[in-house]
């Protein structure tokens, strides 16, 4: 069993995938974070950001099982990871390791922004998460305030629109919902109401497998 979430940046599919994986118990995969560790890997040793064979060749090296979501969630990780995932040599090697992953038995959760277009097109189940830009940075901002940090609105609403634009306007695996996706717009849906919409999703999907 494949489970694809796909969405935009802050949209709540990374919370969504690992509560699915949890309650299944699959294995889940944040596919963002491997593109994050192939951009630290090369910022760590001091190598350019713009030079596909060395980002190929690091993107090759990732370990998917020693994905440290603390220390890559850092913002100019972020950045430098949007900046390698426009190459097409990272995202093959990427799409291989990510391949792989979803192969895992019982089944997999693998979230990103091309899973169900791209990496795993035949996956029985795929939700294609989305919030306005307005709400996904009003959840990031009241995220970083409630465990205590300082923020500023319009920097980070500015902040979601640029990596929209990156994400949507690339031209190798640009962000878009598969056909076949299951749009959940949880602008105005609680986590817990999009959960329920998800769970009875592939619910559905497992009874027709067995
Ligand atoms: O979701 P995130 O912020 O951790 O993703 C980091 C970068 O990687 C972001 O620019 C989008 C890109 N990415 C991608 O191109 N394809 C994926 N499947 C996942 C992330």
């Amino acid at each position: 069993m494949i489970i694809a979430i796909d969405g935009p940046a802050a949209a709540g599919k990374g919370t969504l995938a690992r509560r699915i994986a949890e309650t299944y118990g699959f294995h889940h995969l944040d596919t963002g974070l491997t593109y994050r560790a192939t951009a630290k890997a090369l910022l760590d040793a001091g190598l350019p950001l713009d030079d596909e064979a060395i980002a190929e060749g690091m993107a090759r090296k990732v370990d998917l099982a020693g994905l440290d979501r603390t220390v890559l969630s850092r913002h100019e990780i972020g950045e430098a990871a949007s900046k390698i995932a426009v190459m097409p040599a990272v995202r093959r090697a990427l799409v291989e390791a990510q391949r792989r992953f979803a192969e895992k038995k019982p089944g997999a959760v693998l979230d990103g922004r091309d899973i169900g277009t791209v990496v795993c097109p035949d996956a029985p189940v795929k939700l294609y998460v989305t919030a306005s830009a307005e709400v996904r940075a009003k959840r990031r901002y009241e995220e970083i305030v409630d465990t205590g940090g300082s923020a500023d609105y319009d920097a980070i609403f500015e902040d979601v629109k640029r990596r929209d634009e990156r994400d949507m306007g690339r031209t190798d695996s640009p962000l878009k919902p598969a056909e076949d996706a299951y749009l959940l717009d949880t602008s105005e849906m609680s986590i817990e109401a999009a959960f329920q919409t998800a769970k009875s999703i592939v619910d559905a999907a497992l009874s027709r497998n067995a």
